[in-house]
Parts: structure tokens; C-alpha cells; sequence
């Protein structure tokens, strides 16, 4: 059957540099910091105009600075629908969407309460449900979506059995989203432990004992760098013949 036989089928994307984003629009929620402003550093570097979102507006402008003429940013809640909102009504088009953002508690499900096991899904699962519920008006017919996940979801490093769950759930979630927004592509994103600005922020006793075990049990003997992490977010939004997919940057960690 020839391609236009098929009615549904799609082109290959046409030649020209698998990271050429030059006159694109990524928008990158969480883009303030971490990974998602490693992503932004390299769409940028590839041509794109970046919009950051994230609710602190000094670290937004501060992300902002550093990528000059290419970025603009708004704040936003992915955990407030109105903000959600407000935050999509101004942008007219989107070719790729990475939703970073997320703030919860983890923890045994014998020691936290139902609202801190419910907030991986509140603002995790949810938040990046909604903000693809929200763009997908405006995305791109050879665009792209790219859900967080975590390689917890396929290993748990210890007992927080509700945000393994969440983690799995976007995983599935990022399958059913391929099948209904197609030829928009769908893919996930699960890291493994990264050394980077959401660990800094962590009691450095949590974070050694983590990176330790991490060396211990991963096929690679280290943390990963938020710029690898990066690199896999920016091959889901270009490679135009994987959606569906769930990409481990793990080093191994899954395996061992
Ligand atoms: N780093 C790792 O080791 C690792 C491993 C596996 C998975 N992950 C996943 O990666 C994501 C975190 O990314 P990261 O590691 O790059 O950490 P990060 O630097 O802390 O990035 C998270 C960004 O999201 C923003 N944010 C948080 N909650 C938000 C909300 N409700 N609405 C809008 N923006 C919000 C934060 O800025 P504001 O606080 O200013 O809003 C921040 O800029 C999480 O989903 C996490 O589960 C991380």
C-alpha cells in the first residue's frame, strides 16, 4: 500500500539536521531549572524560540537571561488549572511540549498520609495531563509531547510504592496519548537518578546515601547529568518515527 493509499500515514520528516528546530516553538514547563532548562539551552541552540513556565518568576528570569533572544517565559501552576490556562491562551502554536514541573512527597505508604501519597499523582500524573489537555489544540501536526517519568516506575530504589505507581501511570498515560493525538508524537522520558539541581536541594545525607546506592546499582556506576537527560528529550522531539515509546536514561540501572 503506498503512503497515500493509506490515508493516515505520514511523511518522514523532511532532511535537514536531526536537531534542526529553527522557526519552532518549545515550550518547556519546569524549563526554569534542571533538566528542562538543559533542553531549553539546546533547542535553543538548534533554532528554536523556547517558552519557559514554572511558578517562580526571578528563576524564570534568570533562565530567560541566559538563553537571550531565543526565550520567553510566563509562570504557571501545572497544579492549578486556571494558571494552566491563562498560561496556554497565550500561545498560538506549539510544535514540542516537556512538562519537568513537579513537586510531591515520596515515601512508605505506611508512614504518609493519603494527601502526601496522593501528591505524586496530584501534580505529577495530573499536571502533565492537563498541560497536554491544554496544548493539544495548538500542537503541531508533526509536533511532538515529551511526559516525565522516573525509572522508579520499573524499579523502585526503596518503599514509595505511590510514586512508583505515578511513574508507571505516565508511562502508560504517554502510550494512550499517542494513540489518540497522532501523527502527533507521544513519547516518555524516565530518568534515572541525576546529579543535578533537584538533588542539590535535598539534605546532603539523603543525597550521598542516593548517589551511593545509585554507584551500587546501576550498570554505568554513577548518577546521570542533566544534559544527557537533555539529550533524550530532544531526540523524542525530532526523531519523527518513535512515538508511543518509553526512553530509560538510566545508565543501566533498570538492568542491574
Ligand atoms: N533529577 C532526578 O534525579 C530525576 C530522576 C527521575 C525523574 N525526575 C523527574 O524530573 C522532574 C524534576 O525535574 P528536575 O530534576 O530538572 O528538577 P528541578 O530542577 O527541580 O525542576 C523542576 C522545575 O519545575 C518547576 N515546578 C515545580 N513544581 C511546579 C508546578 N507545580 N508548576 C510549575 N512549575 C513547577 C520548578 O520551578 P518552581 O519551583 O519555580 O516552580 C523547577 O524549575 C520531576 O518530575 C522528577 O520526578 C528527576
Amino acid at each position: 500500500m503506498t503512503q497515500a493509499a493509506a490515508g493516515t500515514a505520514t511523511r518522514p520528516a523532511a532532511q535537514g539536521g536531526a536537531e534542526d528546530l529553527r522557526g519552532r516553538t518549545v515550550v518547556l514547563i519546569g524549563g526554569g531549572s534542571g533538566i528542562g532548562l538543559r533542553v531549553a539551552h539546546r533547542v535553543a541552540a538548534a533554532g528554536a524560540h523556547v517558552v519557559l513556565g514554572g511558578r517562580t518568576a526571578a528563576r524564570l528570569e534568570a533562565a530567560a537571561a541566559e538563553l537571550g533572544a531565543a526565550a520567553t517565559w510566563r509562570t504557571v501552576d501545572t497544579g492549578d488549572p486556571a494558571s494552566l490556562a491563562a498560561f496556554f491562551d497565550r500561545t498560538e502554536r506549539i510544535d514540542h511540549l516537556f512538562t519537568s514541573a513537579a513537586s510531591y512527597r515520596l515515601g512508605p505508604m505506611r508512614e504518609l498520609s493519603d494527601e502526601d501519597a496522593a501528591s505524586p499523582f496530584d501534580s505529577k500524573f495530573w499536571g502533565q495531563y492537563h498541560a497536554v489537555r491544554l496544548a493539544a489544540p495548538k500542537l503541531a501536526e508533526d509536533g511532538s509531547v515529551v511526559l516525565m517519568s522516573g525509572a522508579a516506575s520499573a524499579r523502585p530504589a526503596g518503599p514509595a510504592p505511590a510514586y512508583v505507581a505515578c511513574n508507571a501511570a505516565i508511562e502508560g498515560l504517554g502510550r494512550g496519548l499517542a494513540v489518540e493525538l497522532a501523527p502527533v508524537r507521544v513519547n516518555t522520558v524516565a530518568p534515572g537518578t541525576v546529579d543535578g539541581h533537584l538533588w542539590s536541594n535535598r539534605p546532603a545525607a539523603d543525597r550521598e546515601a542516593a548517589f551511593a546506592q545509585y554507584r551500587r546499582n546501576t550498570l554505568l556506576g554513577r548518577p546521570g547529568a542533566e544534559d544527557e537527560i537533555a539529550q533524550a528529550v530532544v531526540f523524542l522531539f525530532t526523531n519523527g518515527f518513535t512515538t508511543g515509546s518509553t526512553l530509560y536514561t538510566d545508565g543501566g540501572y533498570t538492568l542491574r
